[in-house]
């Protein structure tokens, strides 16, 4: 893969300021792309990844859009749209994590893990999607958890990371004849503010890892940056697992 093969083209990643996003945003920059990106509240991370990605003499921009409005995720999409004038490659990042006994959670807390894990995908993906063309790419970052759960407390996170996948196959099969395949990401533990390496689960999820380690968010910006690329064609409707081999 040439290491500028993104040259020209341009991405849209939500949930960019920390963790396995800005990874993304980074690496898609570095193989040559324009990234605008979304954060919730993290304003100066987002501010300071934009101006270290200029300093660089890459092209990004950071927007202020909080996923549980589908309507502020529309409304980015469309704002990057404008400025670059065109979108190649829909990156559904953003994600929330709210582990909990089920008889704890209130529907406000159900409501918001759909709203983020899941309604905000489908949204971008609606706002990116009609003026995508043919080698364009969607992709989205669920989790291992859409098919294992090794722990109490994951029923929603669960639950919210195997509808992204079942959206994907139905999405594949609706941009197809576009050209534009969509694809789902299944990460296994990763070392960021959401999951840390050295957190509470840590000890007991590492054992649970075959290779032994927490991925890093390096780690799955690359399978990002492959499925990005025209090695990646026939690939649609996926989910892919990248976990080091947890639960195997
Ligand atoms: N870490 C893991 O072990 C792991 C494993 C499997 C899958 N995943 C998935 O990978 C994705 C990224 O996770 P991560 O570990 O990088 O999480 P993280 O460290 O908590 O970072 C989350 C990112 O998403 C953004 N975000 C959160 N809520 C948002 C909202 N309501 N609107 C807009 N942006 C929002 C955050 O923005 P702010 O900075 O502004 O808050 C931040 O940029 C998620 O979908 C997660 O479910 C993670």
């Amino acid at each position: 893969m040439n290491s500028n093969f993104l040259n020209g083209k341009t991405a849209f990643v939500t949930g960019g300021s920390r963790g396995i996003g800005a990874s993304i945003v980074k690496r898609l920059v570095k193989n040559g792309a324009a990234v605008a990106f979304t954060y919730a509240n993290s304003a100066e991370k987002a501010n300071e990844l934009v101006k270290s990605i200029e300093a660089e003499g890459g092209r990004a921009m950071a927007i202020r859009a909080n996923s549980e409005n589908a309507d502020s995720v529309k409304s980015a999409v469309t704002q990057a749209i404008k400025t670059f004038g065109h979108l190649n490659i829909l990156v559904n990042n953003a994600g929330i994590l709210d582990v909990k006994p089920y008889d704890q959670f209130t529907m406000e807390e159900f409501d918001r893990t759909v709203a983020v894990n899941v309604r905000a995908v489908f949204a971008a993906i609606q706002a990116a999607g009609p003026q995508m063309q043919s080698g364009d790419r969607i992709i989205t970052i669920g989790s291992v958890n859409a098919d294992v759960t090794g722990f109490p407390g994951m029923s929603l996170y669960s639950m919210s990371k195997a509808a992204v996948a079942a959206m994907t196959r139905g999405l594949a099969r609706d941009l197809a004849p576009q050209g534009v395949t969509v694809n789902n990401i299944q990460p296994g533990p990763v070392d960021t503010d959401m999951n840390p390496a050295e957190g509470s689960m840590a000890s007991i999820l590492k054992n649970m890892i075959a290779l032994g380690r927490y991925g890093t968010a390096n780690d799955i910006a690359s399978l990002v940056i492959f499925l990005s690329s025209p090695e990646a064609s026939y690939i649609t409707g996926a989910s892919l697992d990248i976990n080091g081999g947890f639960m195997i």
